[in-house]
């Protein structure tokens, strides 16, 4: 079989509906700023993630044009489903930006209700607008009766502990025209420590008429597959798990990949870092990466330092041929052929 061949299709059944856009799959990249770039998200797209979250994108740099903003929601045609997702603390700005980027052409866009760093959430965008449902109800109702393409959002479960209002939430951005929600199982106050509370997901899944997806420290392949199951969503999103695992999105974990199929998709990632980049961020942005791919493989401690601080894409090529790793392996994936991003955006 070629490289880049396309080896297996998607599910034939979709798994859910984005208002009336089919959805093939049950896990999803999950969005994250500064990880989930075109590069990431059309790698992982290729191994069977049923869609596409930009990372947040402020309202207020939509609307000032700024082009970082616009850079980071270009996306390729073969991302399809995309959402475009949006945080700020402001109700117009909100509308106005969705309005504005409706025009480039996104399946969905999302506000990001989750963001628990203090400078979003701390001036009540992100996972500060959890505390006013109201407002929620209002943003939702806004956006959703003034968009033509869905809208949806991303929740955490409550500002803290004392207030868990997620059912009050969830209720608030279903009943006021949301096709969609996501819901990372913590609390703003928890940030990242602690576990993510799947009863509480599963509470708000089965109160719910639209689609669910869950999400919160899912680690491998059977653990998404558990959460599934045992939560009733209709999708998974998968965050920091996958990084350095794409695999996760598809049908055989990466324990299953030869050193060459590794290597494979280490070149394939690392060549779409350097066309969405260039050559000189492309490398420094892909080290996040590299270093996740070469975990567990044994490498000794002193060639690890020296691929992470080689800064030449084909130093990085040779250190990885020579350790074993080099681009030589067959690829199960969904479609590997490097797709034309969408061109420069208008701002
Ligand atoms: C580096 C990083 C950046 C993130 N950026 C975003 C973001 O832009 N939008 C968002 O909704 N969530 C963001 N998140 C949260 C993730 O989408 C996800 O909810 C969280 O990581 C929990 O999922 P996980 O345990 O699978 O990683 C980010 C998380 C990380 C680690």
């Amino acid at each position: 079989m070629p490289l880049n061949a396309v080896s297996s299709g998607p599910p034939a059944q979709p798994r859910f509906f984005l208002r009336q856009i089919p959805v093939f799959g049950d896990r999803i990249l999950a969005p994250m700023d500064g990880v989930s770039d075109w590069p990431f998200r059309s790698v992982c797209r290729s191994f069977g993630s049923a869609m596409s979250y930009t990372a947040f994108v402020a309202a207020h740099d939509v609307l000032a044009g700024r082009p970082l903003a616009y850079r980071a929601l270009h996306f390729s045609e073969d991302e399809r489903p995309v959402v475009f997702q949006i945080f700020d603390d402001s109700e117009e700005r909100l509308l106005e930006a969705a309005l504005r980027l409706q025009e480039l052409s996104p399946d969905a866009i999302d506000i990001n209700m989750g963001c628990s760093a203090r400078c979003v959430s701390g001036r009540g965008a992100g996972a500060g607008l959890l505390r006013d449902p109201l407002k929620i109800g209002r943003i939702m109702a806004r956006l959703s009766s003034s968009l033509e393409v869905p809208v949806s959002a991303k929740i955490r479960l409550g500002w803290d502990e004392a207030e868990r209002n997620y059912l009050l939430v969830a209720r608030a951005i279903e009943e006021n025209g949301a096709a969609l929600l996501a819901v990372h199982g913590r609390t703003r106050a928890q940030g990242y420590s602690g576990e993510a509370d799947w009863e509480a997901i599963a509470e708000i899944k089965a109160r719910a008429g639209i689609p669910v997806l869950g999400n919160g420290d899912i680690r491998t392949h059977d653990e998404a597959a558990r959460r599934l199951m045992e939560s009733g969503c209709d999708a998974v999103l998968i965050g920091r798990a996958a990084m350095g695992n794409p695999w996760i999105f598809g049908s055989r974990p990466r324990s299953a990949a030869s050193r060459g199929e590794l290597g494979q998709v280490i070149e394939d990632h690392l060549r779409r870092m350097l066309t969405y980049h260039g050559e000189t961020e492309g490398i420094l942005a892909f080290r996040k990466h590299l270093t996740r791919y070469i975990e567990g493989r044994g490498i000794p401690p002193e060639r690890r330092t020296l691929l992470l601080t080689e800064s030449e894409p084909d130093g990085v090529r040779r250190q990885l041929a020579s350790l074993g790793l080099g681009a030589s392996g067959e690829v199960e994936r969904r479609s590997a052929a490097p797709a034309e991003l969408r061109p420069a955006l208008a701002v």
